[in-house]
Parts: C-alpha cells; structure tokens; sequence
C-alpha cells in the first residue's frame, strides 16, 4: 500500500484560502437532511481549513475534526476559536480512525478518501464502516477516470486506478485513486447507495478551461 500524504496547507493563502473555506454547495444539501433526520455526531475526515467544521458546528452538530496535516487542524482551531466553537480535533491516518464502533451519525469526506491506492481505499471504506452507526450516512467523493489528472500519462501509474499527481502545488506527490461508475458501485456494495452522480467542474487556467471529474456518492450504513 502507498505511503500516505496529506496536503501541504503552508502554501495555501489569500485567494486560494478563501476557495478553501467556503463552504461546498452541497453542504448546505446535507446540513438540512441530516437536521431533519435528528443526526449529532459529525465526523469531518479529512477536513482541510475546516469550512464545513465550522458549518456543521454553527448548526449545533457535535464536531469531530480530523486531519493528517498539523497545519489543516492548527487553522481549523483557531478559526473555531474565532466563532467560540468546541471541537474536537485529532490528528492521523484514515487507514485507522482513531474512534470507537459507531460513534458518528454522519460523515463528511468531500475529496479526502481517494488520496490513497486501490488497497488503501477498501481499507478506508473498512473504517468508515466501523466508526459509523446503523443508519449513518457518509458523503464522500472520489476523482473520476474521465478526468484530466488519470489521463496524464506522464504521471507515475502507482496501480491500475491510482496516479501520483506531479503538478506544483498544496497536492504535490499526492496519491490519488480513480473509478469509474461500476467500481464505486463495487466499492460500496455493503452499504445503501443513496444518490451517486457524476459532475464536472470548470476552471479558468491560463492555458484555457480545465475539466475535473467526480463522483459524488452519499451511502448509509445498513
Ligand atoms: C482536498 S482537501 C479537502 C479538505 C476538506 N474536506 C474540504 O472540503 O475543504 C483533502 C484533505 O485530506 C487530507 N488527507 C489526505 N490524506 C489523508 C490521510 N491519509 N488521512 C487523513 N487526512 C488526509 C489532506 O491533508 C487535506 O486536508
């Protein structure tokens, strides 16, 4: 299995950190459902400047925040700080969550649990299945096989559905791992696949618009 990366949040800053701590759109989807269906314990995997953290909380949820990269939980505290928000907050590897069997009602890993290879995936989906309660939903998201970053074929193939991404930047000798639509399905099989769509986002670069591809997947545990 590869060695496990976090990003490099250091060089994320001005612009680039107010991207980072927006909250997604999707998130204000989920906020309402799981409000409405009673949920609390709100895991954030993987949760960067802590956008949703902080969404999450302002909403009364009981927040756990976790993250490999000290700086990600560093500025996640002292944003929280600033909105008199308690959380809680540790540092680790997804390959082993450091919580009890069924602790969260909901978790959210919007573009956290693809940074890894083939075999480390099925063993974050092993985690995230054991730290979720019955009926618990996770949203999560993982890179599509259509999009540019799986088609660069310069970029070391670590497996057959994982590249190291090689552009300069927070990401820089990250894995990441690829589906397509009947891997994901594969890959939950033991959950209840709520909603799967693929979307494609645009970004203006200086060399003209690039399309970025994923899956977006909210699964409930049985
Ligand atoms: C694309 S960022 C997303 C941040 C956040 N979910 C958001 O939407 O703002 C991916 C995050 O996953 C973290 N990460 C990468 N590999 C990890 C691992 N093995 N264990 C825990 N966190 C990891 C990175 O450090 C980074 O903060």
């Amino acid at each position: 299995m590869i060695e496990s990366k976090g990003w490099n949040w250091k060089i994320v800053k001005d612009e680039k950190e107010k991207i980072w701590k927006n909250p997604s759109i999707e998130s204000y989807y989920l906020l309402n459902r799981w409000k409405s269906q009673n949920k609390r314990y709100f895991l954030d995997l993987g949760c960067g400047l802590g956008r949703h953290s902080i969404l999450f909380g302002k909403n009364e949820f009981n927040v756990s925040c976790f993250d490999i990269s000290q700086e990600a939980i560093d500025r996640t505290k002292e944003w929280a700080k600033k909105e008199n928000l308690e959380f809680d907050y540790k540092i680790g590897d997804m390959l082993k969550l450091p919580y009890n069997d069924e602790q969260f009602d909901c978790i959210y890993c919007r573009n956290v649990i693809s940074h890894t290879d083939t075999e480390g995936i099925k063993q974050i989906i092993r985690e995230l299945d054991r730290v979720m309660k019955h009926d618990g939903e996770c949203y999560l998201t993982l890179g599509s096989k259509d999009t540019w970053g799986f088609k660069q074929n310069n970029w070391p193939l670590i497996d057959e559905n994982t590249r190291l991404r090689m552009e300069e930047g927070p990401e820089y000798k990250v894995p990441h791992f690829y589906v397509d639509y009947n891997l994901a399905k594969q890959l939950f099989s033991n959950f209840k696949i709520i909603n799967i769509h693929q979307e494609i986002d645009y970004y203006e670069k200086q060399n003209g618009t690039t399309e970025s591809y994923h899956y977006h997947i909210l699964i409930q545990k049985h």
